[in-house]
């Protein structure tokens, strides 16, 4: 039996299918290695993936519905489907938004119709959802009963219709789904469009950096493992009919339950690298939200997920991999 992971060469992707083939699985990845974000990132996470015996690739547009079902029928023995794949990245969807209707709504229609098609074959998708779809909610920790019918963004707006989609997918044709409400996941391997990593490239060159609401905008960072811990401890928990009758679907907060500013990256950034950032406060974009944080109250009781690396542990293990990653192998000067 095998692992269907789609996003494999993204950085949560590479990170869950290193947990999977650890613990003996074979996975079937796919990717279509949008250029997005440097390429090479992705090549490169994919070439420590195919060291695995176990791992196989196929690059493919996940919008191509003839093209994933042929995928699945070429490589039989899928029975659960971790789906990664999308256009990530809040700000982005005011540039491309064409990108993320088809990546993240398309694509997810065609993971769906995958997923019908494989019946009870299929033991469980698993997909990821975002933090985004709580807009501007203030009421924090941000719990699944609070509303998400008021984004502030349309990368928002697609992770709440793939939840939509998903709870008529379970209620339609018996599908049984998880998905995950991801909170600003950090850590080695991490994507170069995320602030702390951009933070982390113009502190090393010198270059200023915009840092909303005086360093105030507030994020709940979740390391990575963390979050491979709970994504696949969700894949173990398959959802059944509930006693109400109701469709067996549920999206859960992932999260590390603790909300902090941007400024304690920079200062870690800045102890880590050796350098002072360069800094230009100005005011947020409409896009962002001021601050989140993650109620994990039902994925802890569900699958003992339990975060336990704050930020001053987990940076610091991304800053030693982003040195390594850019050939930087003396030791931050203190003095700098
Ligand atoms: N990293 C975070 O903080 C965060 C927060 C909330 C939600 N998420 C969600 O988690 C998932 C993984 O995010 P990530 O940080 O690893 O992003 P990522 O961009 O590193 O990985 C996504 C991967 O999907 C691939 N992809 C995009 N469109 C595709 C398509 N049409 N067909 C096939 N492949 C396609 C990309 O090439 C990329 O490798 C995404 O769904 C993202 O929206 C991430």
């Amino acid at each position: 039996m095998s692992v269907l992971l789609t996003g494999a060469a993204g950085f949560i992707g590479y990170h869950v299918a290193e947990a999977l083939l650890a613990r003996g699985e074979t996975v079937l990845g796919v990717d279509n290695l949008t250029p997005y974000y440097d390429p090479a990132l992705k090549q490169a996470r994919l070439d420590r993936l195919l060291r695995h015996e176990r791992f196989r690739f196929e690059r493919l547009d996940l919008a191509d519905q003839a093209g994933v079902l042929r995928v699945a029928d070429d490589n039989p023995g899928i029975d659960r489907i971790v789906h990664l794949a999308a256009q990530a990245g809040v700000r982005h969807s005011m540039v491309d938004p064409h990108a993320y209707v088809s990546s993240n709504v398309m694509g997810h229609l065609c993971v769906l119709e995958l997923a019908r098609r494989m019946g009870q074959e299929l033991r469980h998708l698993v997909y990821a959802s975002s933090s985004s779809v709580y807009g501007g909610n203030e009421s924090l920790p941000f719990s699944e009963a609070d509303r998400v019918d008021r984004p502030l963004s349309l990368y928002a707006a697609t992770k709440r219709a793939d939840e939509l989609m998903s709870h008529a997918y379970a209620h339609l044709y018996g599908v049984r789904q998880t998905g995950l409400r991801f909170f600003t996941v950090y850590g080695p391997w991490g994507r170069p469009d995320m602030a702390y990593y951009s933070f982390a490239e113009a502190i090393l060159a010198g270059r200023e950096i915009t840092v909303y609401d005086d360093g105030m905008v507030r994020r709940d960072f979740t390391y990575v493992d963390d979050i491979v811990h709970g994504v696949v401890g969700a894949l173990d928990h398959p959802p059944s009919h509930p006693a109400d009758g109701g469709p067996p679907v549920r999206v859960l907060n992932i999260g590390n339950n603790r909300s902090e500013p941007i400024s304690a990256v920079i200062a870690l950034l800045e102890q880590g690298l050796g350098h002072k950032a360069v800094i230009r406060y100005t005011a947020r974009p409409v896009a962002d939200v001021a601050d989140t944080c993650a109620n994990v109250d039902q994925i802890a009781d569900l699958t003992g997920f339990a975060p336990s690396t704050p930020l001053a542990v987990g940076m610091p293990k991304f800053i030693a991999w982003f040195r390594a990653w850019k050939g930087i192998n003396t030791l931050p000067d203190a003095s700098a």
